[in-house]
């Protein structure tokens, strides 16, 4: 392992962007498959071919295939505990997974199947020294009608869910379709994300902050295509999740080498390092050491996006002062031995 990848696996962090479904790795998919009785694929290695896809609607079409092997409360909790421990392993210490809710229930599955599971695997992590919290987010192509019926029946829930979102296909479904959704979950003290400007265009960045009135823009790797847009954002210190890896792996953006995350940082944005969906993309460590080594980040920029990890999370004020210092304690260790 090289210096910097050490450096960066042994910093606390935060994990912000993180799909469960995204989690599901091909090995899982088949075993679970096979217990469930549903096959989506014939093998280890059939899976790991179908999971090589280079456009957003080719990776949503398999994050969908892999998301029917869940069936039971055991899935979910296997799924998510796998995810947590790899995490916890790469130093992260505090993790808003998402779910796609409405990917299992308009399968028929009760929502309390996926929430206890979940829970399970919450229970296991924070056993091991993760604090976790769920986004529930909901899917752009479906109707607003459906996602405000089903944060309605979310009630006895409520406590494991720190915030809702919206994924899933960005083209021809802008954040303004929302609208409702977000005053409701605002209403109920919820926290507010969007994917936003990954593939659609920068004024779903626009609408997500102004219409929705968002935390954090989740991607949002299009901003500079309007620079005045990049002015704003830079001035109110938005906060963004970036996924370097699933952003240059479905073309949204060139390269890692010309990710926008310096320019984001120097702007005066709080962008942050995130996996996305780690069973396609690689985990949090290995998309902050590709972007790191690709883009040659100074050891500064890497603990600015880590700070911003905790800072532009959803934990309380006292958490994230903790959690900070922690990381200052950590940092000054390191400069000790160096
Ligand atoms: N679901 C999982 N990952 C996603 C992404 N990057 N964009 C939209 N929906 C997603
Ligand atoms: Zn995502």
């Amino acid at each position: 392992m090289t210096d910097l990848a050490a450096f960066i696996r042994s910093l606390p962090k935060a994990e912000l962007h993180v799909h469960l479904e995204g989690c599901i790795t091909p090995e899982q998919v088949v075993a679970i498959g096979r217990r469930n009785g549903v096959a989506p694929f014939e093998s280890v290695q059939a899976a790991r071919a179908a999971y090589d896809v280079s456009t957003l609607d080719d990776f949503l079409a398999m994050f969908a295939k892999a998301s029917e092997v869940l069936l039971h409360e055991d899935d979910f909790a296997e799924v998510a505990s796998a995810y947590f421990d790899l995490a916890a392993a790469e130093g992260v210490r505090h993790l808003e997974l998402m779910l796609d809710l409405q990917a299992h229930t308009t399968r028929g599955l009760a929502i309390g199947t996926v929430f206890d599971g979940l829970a399970r695997a919450q229970r296991h992590a924070s056993r091991n020294g993760l604090s976790t919290s769920l986004i529930v987010n909901f899917m752009r192509e479906r109707d607003e009608e459906e996602a405000l019926a089903l944060l309605a029946s979310l009630a006895p829930y409520r406590s494991q869910i720190v915030a809702i979102g919206i994924d899933s296909a960005e083209n021809g479904h802008p954040p303004r379709k929302f609208t409702r959704l977000f005053q409701e979950a605002r209403m109920m003290g919820l926290g507010l994300v969007a994917h936003a400007g990954f593939e659609g265009p920068p004024e779903d960045i626009e609408e997500a902050i102004d219409l929705l009135q968002v935390d954090r823009v989740d991607h949002g790797n299009r901003v500079y295509e309007r620079p005045a847009l990049a002015r704003r954002l830079g001035h109110m210190g938005t906060a963004l999740t970036v996924c370097p890896c699933s952003e240059v792996e479905l073309g949204v953006v060139a390269s890692l080498a010309e990710h926008p995350v310096r320019r984001m940082l120097m702007d005066g944005m709080r962008p942050s390092v995130h996996s996305d969906d780690p069973a396609w993309f690689g985990s949090i460590t290995e998309n902050y050491i590709a972007l790191a080594q690709e883009s040659a980040l100074t050891r500064s920029e890497v603990l600015q996006l880590v700070r911003n990890s905790f800072a532009t999370s959803f934990l309380t004020a006292s958490s994230i002062s903790r959690y900070l210092a922690e990381l200052d304690e950590k940092i000054d260790a390191c400069a000790d031995r160096a």
